[in-house]
């Protein structure tokens, strides 16, 4: 045992002695384990040259030897092959045009005298890389701290120019994070790569495409199995479907649709919630399935490390033919909607697409422009309202608004996917008192029938109670308890359909005499005001009557009937919006337009009542027939 072990001693002694007798000679121990070949690891690609050397010179050189990976031996003043040559002072070799069979260890030896020195070099030849594609890459809008990998070659540097910028240089691998990603780094990016065993650069193009996340809509009638499929998939979005709803816009219920489920008539449509698609099957579908439908989604996305719900998202879809037929007759209609709003208070307007928007502004009466943004600061005066462009409304609320914001407001809206005018509606503003007139100003004839009709702004507010007071000075009590039947002198009632408890104040006259024309003042004491309201409408009687728009309403009335013409001509006789019967049967009451609200209602009763023929028409005629025109 003992033998043994100092035979070990003894190798270990030897070991230590060896290395260290070198490292007098060489200044560390790579140098001593690759001699003095230099570079100790070259990467050559196949068709370029190798330079090999040692690091030292000799004194007294008399040869230099090479020895190649394969085995052959030769000096280099006398190489076998032209691809040889020496190429410094030092003991070297150059290698034209290397191949892979170069590859390997290469040995260099120069000796003179009794003195010689040795290294080698460890040869590595690569393919040749002439060109570098890949595919485009993708980035989402709006992103934060992007980092995007440019290439997969091991290179050592590269340089990045991003279109119209200046180009800038990343050491190691190639990649770039953009603080932010917007569409403006889109397009084609240059870079050149600095590739180990390769003097010249390479050069490549990288696409880069911005995806910015949106709903991709539309719908197929597949007319063989008579179904309509309406669909209105998010691309490109890192969010998840955590439900979606869809809905005719002229209704008030939607259908929840789900991956998977049915109730016959109406299924889910698309690849499922997991492909982020949301669609609906309509079996079957009638006539008023052809319209605007409105897609909800509701969308969830990783913030940070929590799963949070975001907004939904939405969009209109117009389906053929029904949409164009029914865009026409809404500009046809063209009727202004009155919004009546108190002095100080907030004005909120709101016009409503059938298709969605990219942008929408306002114009104010004076000709000033308002484009509504999002509500960021407590500073901001006005801002946007609704339900986002891409359900197609265009809103806008300002703090405070003053009597100069009366007048007609005009809405312009940018429609997605359609460049061109754009569409444009109108609302009639009323900057009011608590309590004001629906028109101020009405043409009356004796022996007809005439309302006075004020109503409170700011929407809907109960009245403690309601008064008038004639041009004679004759004051009149009033409330809904007051019908053509039990009318006071006979001849004045209140409005039937009306009520305080929604702000409205309305008097029916049956029969105009002579003591009705002149200033009339309607009063109320407004649920929260301290003080009575009031508001002064004037009685005239009209001296010659033009029917300014006969053209318009006869054109209406067209299939309406005898019955409906002889009304119309009543109406445009009259001129007024007193039409207790016609009113009953069509509209809501209360629904001339005051308020916002009521606007909404008056839309929506509007759209709802699209699907036959005659309550379309008849619904117009009412509108017409009270819209202020002067
Ligand atoms: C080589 O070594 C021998 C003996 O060690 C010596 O005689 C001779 O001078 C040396 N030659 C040179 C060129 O140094
Ligand atoms: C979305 O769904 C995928 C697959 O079910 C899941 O891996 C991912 O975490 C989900 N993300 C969110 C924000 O819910
Ligand atoms: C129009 O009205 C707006 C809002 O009151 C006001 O800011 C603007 O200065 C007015 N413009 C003109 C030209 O009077």
């Amino acid at each position: 045992m003992f033998w043994i072990k100092l035979i070990v001693l003894t190798g270990l002694l030897h070991v230590s002695f060896a290395v260290d007798s070198f490292s007098l000679k060489f200044d560390d121990a790579l140098l001593a384990q690759r001699g003095l070949g230099w570079p100790h690891n070259l990467q050559v690609t196949k068709g370029h040259e190798a330079l090999m050397k040692l690091s030292k010179t000799l004194d007294n050189e008399q040869s230099c030897h090479v020895t190649t990976p394969t085995g052959e031996h030769f000096d280099i003043s006398s190489p076998k092959n032209s691809r040889f040559e020496r190429w410094g002072d030092e003991c070297s070799v150059r290698v034209k045009n290397v191949v892979p069979s170069d590859e390997g260890r290469w040995r260099l030896i120069a000796s003179g005298g009794n003195d010689s020195l040795v290294g080698w070099i460890e040869l590595l030849v690569t393919e040749e890389t002439s060109s570098y594609s890949a595919p485009p890459i993708e980035l989402y809008d709006g992103a934060s701290d992007v980092k995007v990998d440019l290439s997969s070659l091991d290179n050592s540097y590269c340089l990045v120019a991003k279109p119209f910028s200046e180009s800038s240089l990343v050491p190691g691998h190639c990649s770039v994070t953009l603080d932010r990603t917007t569409r403006a780094v889109q397009g084609n990016w240059e870079v050149l790569l600095g590739i180990p065993g390769m003097v010249s650069e390479l050069s490549m193009k990288r696409h880069v495409i911005v995806e910015a996340e949106h709903l991709d809509v539309g719908y197929v009638h597949d007319s063989s199995t008579n179904k309509l499929h309406l669909y209105c998939n998010i691309l490109h979005t890192m969010k998840n479907i955590t439900f979606c709803r869809f809905q005719r816009t002229s209704q008030s219920y939607g259908y929840n649709v789900i991956d998977g489920l049915s109730d016959g008539s109406h299924s889910y449509y698309g690849k499922g919630f997991a492909w982020k698609e949301c669609g609906i099957t309509v079996e079957k579908p009638t006539q008023s399935d052809y319209g605007t439908w409105r897609c909800t989604l509701g969308v969830q996305m990783w913030v940070g490390n929590r799963i949070e719900p975001q907004p939904p998202m939405q969009a209109l879809i117009s389906v053929a033919p029904k949409a164009a037929s029914r865009r026409k007759r809404d500009t046809e209609q063209g009727e202004s909607k009155a919004v009546f709003v108190q002095e100080d208070g907030s004005l909120k307007i709101i016009c409503h697409a059938d298709v969605s928007l990219v942008y929408c502004w306002f114009q104010h009466p004076n000709g000033s422009q308002f484009t509504p943004l999002p509500l960021t600061s407590e500073n901001q005066t006005f801002w946007y309202t609704g339900e986002g462009m891409s359900a197609g409304q265009c809103g806008i609320t300002f703090n405070h608004v003053r009597k100069e914001d009366s007048g007609t407001w005009r809405c312009h809206m940018g429609p997605r996917g359609h460049l061109g005018v754009e569409m444009t509606d109108e609302v009639e503003v009323r900057v009011t008192g608590p309590l004001a007139a629906n028109r101020k100003e009405i043409k009356v004839s004796n022996g007809e029938t005439a309302t006075l009709y004020c109503h409170t702004s700011n929407g809907n507010r109960p009245l403690a109670y309601c008064r008038f007071l004639s041009p004679t000075f004759m004051g009149i009590n009033i409330d809904s308890s007051v019908t053509e039947q039990n009318a006071i002198l006979g001849r004045y009632y209140f409005t039937p359909g009306r009520n305080l408890d929604i702000g409205d104040c309305s008097l029916t006259i049956s029969s105009i005499e002579e003591q009705d024309i002149g200033e009339w003042t309607c009063a109320a004491v407004v649920d929260d005001e301290i003080v009575e309201s009031r508001d002064e409408i004037r009685l005239f009687v009209a001296e010659t009557f033009i029917p300014r728009r006969r053209a318009g309403v006869i054109g209406f009335s067209v299939g309406l009937g005898v019955l409906a013409v002889i009304f119309i001509g009543y109406v445009v006789y009259k001129r007024g919006p007193s039409l207790p019967l016609f009113r009953r049967q069509t509209n809501p009451p209360a629904s001339d337009g005051f308020s916002l609200r009521d606007a909404f209602a008056n839309d929506a009763s509007l759209t709802g009542s699209r699907s036959s023929q005659s309550s379309t028409e008849s619904v117009s005629v009412a509108q017409s027939a009270h819209s202020p025109r002067t």
